[in-house]
């Protein structure tokens, strides 16, 4: 069979898969040969590039071309509605509706997901354009990050569909995502989302799709918008629009009474807490579109809809004391002690105060009465203190602690950020305790049979200051120690063994550098290859690597600055750590381009930026992500970045195109 024709069919047998899976939930191959057809396509596609498509289903799992973002003036432009927390204005607008239009009407009720909005539009089955409300007039062309989408379909399924229309709805991180995301952020001491429609949005201003496709958004469709729309309904349009492949929510209900409205509210209101994905009201519409234009709008918003909202839980409690935690990386959160007061369904003993500044604002004061709530977060806040309950003993503003809790050192903070540190990372307990937790858990040195109370209990004892120490523990040093026994001090002890196989790149992870994540950590590995090799690279050399910045360059030097960190660091060596990337993996193709420093920009055809980063590593050159004086050439695409263009023209930097580049090392 033709290449041309296997494309077509597998991209066709892909949307199908896509569709049967996301929407209908239906699963009618096995992974594995999804997979399998997913990798055919692929790989025709890249010999094929003259067949590209950009709404093929490989383009799914986003590229790395990293964009600013265009803007678009919406045709429509994207209003809002009208929000109520009142049932009785929810009346007020029901007997509205029925006084103007003086004739029966239906109104459809249904969720108010609690994401970002996005407008989407199709033409001839294909999408053509995702764009952000932004001011409501026109907003961010976000196309590619939208498309890592796996629940929206790229084309749709038969053929009632409109020629071109557009169809707005909600992008959004369902709840597992985003506890997935926050714990990562955590680990690795990241600042955390407050809230999934926070993380959404954070995710879908990425520059690079690669990211957005990671983190696992979703869409729900819930306005159908165009000249020739198949139904008066709205409800039967949405009914449609799922019909083509899209996302549509099944809590939708066409309501002839106010009661049927009620009824709709009231269940929501308390079972909206088994969905999987965050709401914040319900959103009633007038079905007929006839009767939506008799209604018509106002200047921001429609006179035919009004939004419910859920009044976010929220309690009134007693401030006991505000605690100071001390974190792995030495940053100090401050941490508010409640009295216990139930809320959505959990007892509530202490609330996150974030840091200096948000505890300031607050101007607490000990025994004052706290409005806590959960609304969308996960971790409760304080949102307010209630003066007037402020009695007349109470004591001074409670302020932020100059010195560390755990060691009396005086704390630091470092310009342009939030967050106070302990400087004492050596001595300061929690530091400690915290970096070999780091060093032991899952996605670093991945430690069997230890987790944070065993290593409380080394530390008490004295069997470990830091985590070299692990390699010396013997079973009869542990098996004494409460809880522990024979067997499970000989499963730790195997468990430390083992984990001197770790790749490197984990290695570099469990060392606990500031900023230093998983992601970060593999790539130095990748380009340094070696610990030595990072260990001497100077502030250029660093930052001269692909999407390590400032921050982290800056970090890492004074990590191996630091003589406690360098003595650690030969301590692992002697034990045998890895401290090098594999040979299979440090496998060269040639040495054409060795000691040479490039700098790639644009849109590629015959690749993707991927695999030529992977070629310029073969054949022995460095990737970078900035241009200077080292800059060997700069390998360029179509729309090489402006900034970059006239950087390499001002230091006289050859620009080599990409079917150069590929004879360069053909
Ligand atoms: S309809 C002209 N339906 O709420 C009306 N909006 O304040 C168009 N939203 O920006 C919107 N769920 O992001 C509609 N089922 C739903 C919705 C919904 C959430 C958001 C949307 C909009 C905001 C309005």
């Amino acid at each position: 069979m033709g290449q041309e024709r296997r494309i077509s069919e597998l991209r066709k047998l892909l949307h199908k898969y896509n569709y049967m899976y996301y929407v209908k939930n239906v699963s009618v191959v096995s992974d594995f040969e999804y997979d399998r057809l997913m990798v055919e396509l692929i790989e025709l596609e890249q010999q094929r590039p003259d067949f590209y498509d950009p709404n093929s289903p490989s383009q799914r799992v986003g590229s790395d071309i990293s964009k600013g973002f265009s803007q678009y003036s919406h045709i429509y432009p994207m209003l809002s509605l009208d929000n109520t927390y009142s049932e009785e204005e929810i009346e007020l607008f029901f007997d509205r509706v029925a006084t103007l239009l003086n004739e029966p009407f239906e109104i459809c009720c249904e969720l108010k997901f609690d994401g970002l909005s996005i407008s989407l539009t199709y033409a001839d089955g294909a999408l053509v354009r995702a764009v952000t409300r932004g001011d409501g007039a026109k907003g961010d062309i976000v196309t590619e990050n939208v498309k890592t989408i796996k629940t929206l379909p790229l084309r749709l399924v038969g053929d009632s569909f409109p020629k071109e229309f557009e169809i707005r709805g909600e992008i959004l991180m369902p709840w597992s995502s985003f506890e997935i995301l926050n714990k990562e952020r955590e680990r690795e001491e990241k600042q955390l989302f407050a809230n999934p429609r926070n993380a959404a949005s954070g995710t879908l201003k990425q520059l690079n799709p690669a990211i957005v496709a990671a983190r696992k958004l979703d869409t729900y469709l819930y306005y159908l918008l165009g000249e020739d729309l198949p139904s008066d309904g709205h409800y039967e349009n949405m009914i449609m629009a799922h019909s083509w492949g899209f996302k549509v929510s099944e809590h939708m209900r066409k309501c002839s009474t106010l009661q049927e409205v009620m009824d709709f509210i009231h269940l929501w209101e308390s079972e909206r807490k088994n969905l999987p994905v965050a709401t914040d009201g319900i959103v009633l519409k007038v079905n007929s579109i006839q009767q939506q234009k008799i209604l018509g709008y106002k200047a921001k918003s429609p006179r035919w809809a009004i939004a419910y909202k859920f009044q976010a839980e929220r309690v009134l409690t007693r401030l006991n004391g505000v605690t100071f935690q001390v974190g792995r990386t030495g940053s100090v959160t401050p941490v508010a002690l409640l009295e216990p007061v139930q809320l959505s369904g959990s007892v509530v003993r202490r609330a996150s105060l974030h840091n200096a500044d948000i505890m300031d604002n607050l101007e607490l004061h000990l025994g004052d009465m706290v409005f806590v709530e959960k609304g969308g977060e996960i971790i409760p806040k304080i949102t307010g203190v209630d003066n007037r309950s402020r009695s007349m003993l109470a004591g001074d503003k409670i302020s932020f602690i100059t010195r560390c809790p755990e060691c009396n050192t005086k704390l630091v903070r470092i310009e342009g950020e939030a967050a106070y540190y302990c400087p004492n990372s050596s001595e300061c307990a929690p530091q400690i305790k915290g970096r070999i937790e780091h060093f032991i858990s899952r996605k670093a040195m991945n430690i069997e049979g230890i987790g944070t109370e065993t290593v409380d209990l080394l530390f008490k004892n004295g069997l470990i200051h830091n985590f070299t120490d692990l390699y010396s523990l013997k079973v009869e040093d542990i098996s004494h120690l409460q809880g522990l026994g024979e067997k499970s001090a000989s499963i730790i002890v195997n468990g430390i063994k083992k984990s001197i196989e770790t790749p490197f790149e984990r290695v570099i992870f469990a060392l606990g550098i500031r900023y230093v994540g998983e992601t970060v950590a593999k790539i130095l590995a990748r380009e340094f290859k070696s610990m030595d090799n990072l260990m001497k690279a100077s502030y250029e050399d660093l930052i001269q690597v692909d999407e390590i910045g400032e921050k982290i360059a800056q970090s890492l030097i004074g990590f191996f600055a630091d003589v406690a960190n360098i003595e650690k660091i030969e301590r692992l060596r002697s034990i045998g750590l890895r401290f090098e990337i594999f040979d299979s993996e440090n496998y060269k193709l040639s040495n054409r381009l060795t000691g040479k420093s490039i700098v790639i920009s644009g849109v590629f055809e015959k690749h993707t930026r991927e695999e030529y980063k992977e070629m310029i590593q073969m054949h022995g050159a460095k990737n970078s992500s900035s241009i200077s004086a080292k800059t060997s050439f700069v390998l360029a695409g179509e729309n090489m970045g402006p900034v970059k263009l006239s950087q390499a023209k001002s230091l006289n930097i050859p620009i080599v195109r990409e079917c150069d580049f590929l004879k360069m090392i053909e």
